[in-house]
């Protein structure tokens, strides 16, 4: 595990948006996965911006997300996939083609959840996966639990990830939906290198339980200290629970 540590948001956004960009540079025809949520805002911004000025080339990745909500309506403006469209996939100009979603409107859910295991398998698996993690130490919607799911399933959202992704829904937790689908474990962890990103003050409990703590199914991102090419990147807040040894031996790199 590398962790690294930046000074501010924006320092951190500017390093992720370079790593992404070596990724295409070494392999144009990335599979990229990526998540949603306040965390990678500002990467995508970088990203958006490189993309506009010819310095890293979309055109030949293929993405898949982490998760998207049950059943809201296509296109509809509080849904993961609006919020891609706008932050990164329009901006960016990554072709709707080369997109891959989870359709929470889909009748089969069961169905719907093979058909992107199965179009991940296609893909040839997922190269870079880019990940948020929860307060609660949750990772795509993997919520702490007595058990988690390996493959891609249905997810029940925990009060307060409702009430984290509100901002969407005028505010109101009750709005959100209960549920949503998303990557399990095991789809995450299969990933052949995965980059965590982690702000502020509030996520510096989770990331040191993720880091530093035992693997426990009650912070599902604990997990991640099994992969073998994992780096957290962190600004100083959300690293400030981490003691100088846990740096060191996690192999702090910045
Ligand atoms: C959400 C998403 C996750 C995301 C996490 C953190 O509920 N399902 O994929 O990484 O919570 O979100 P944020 O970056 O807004 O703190």
């Amino acid at each position: 595990m590398t962790i690294q540590v930046f000074a501010n948001e924006a320092a951190l956004a500017s390093a992720a948006a370079q790593q992404v960009a070596r990724a295409l540079e070494a392999r144009p025809a990335l599979v990229l996965g990526l998540p949603t949520g306040r965390t990678p805002v500002a990467l995508y911004r970088e990203l958006a911006t490189l993309a506009a000025s010819g310095r890293v080339d979309f055109s030949g990745v293929t993405t898949f997300n982490l998760d998207e909500f049950v059943g809201l309506p296509p296109g509809d403006p509080r849904g993961y996939r609006a919020f891609m469209d706008a932050h990164l996939f329009h901006p960016a100009g990554i072709p709707a083609t080369r997109v891959h979603f989870l359709d929470g409107t889909a009748a089969d859910i069961d169905g719907e959840c093979r058909r992107y295991e199965a179009a991940i398998a296609g893909a040839g698996g997922i190269d870079l996966l880019l990940l948020g993690v929860g307060v609660n130490g949750h990772i795509g919607f993997n919520e702490p639990a007595p058990g988690l799911r390996a493959r891609t399933h249905l997810a029940v959202l925990h009060p307060g990830t409702r009430a984290a992704n509100a901002g969407a829904f005028g505010g109101d937790p009750a709005a959100v939906p209960a549920r949503a689908l998303s990557m399990g474990m095991a789809t995450i962890l299969a990933a052949r290198a995965i980059v965590v990103l982690a702000t502020g003050a509030e996520k510096a409990g989770a990331v040191r339980r993720a880091v530093d703590g035992p693997l426990t199914t009650e912070v599902p991102a604990s997990f991640l200290q099994l992969h073998p090419a994992v780096t957290w990147m962190l600004d100083e807040a959300a690293a400030h629970e981490l003691g100088p040894a846990c740096r060191r031996e996690a192999g702090q790199v910045s």
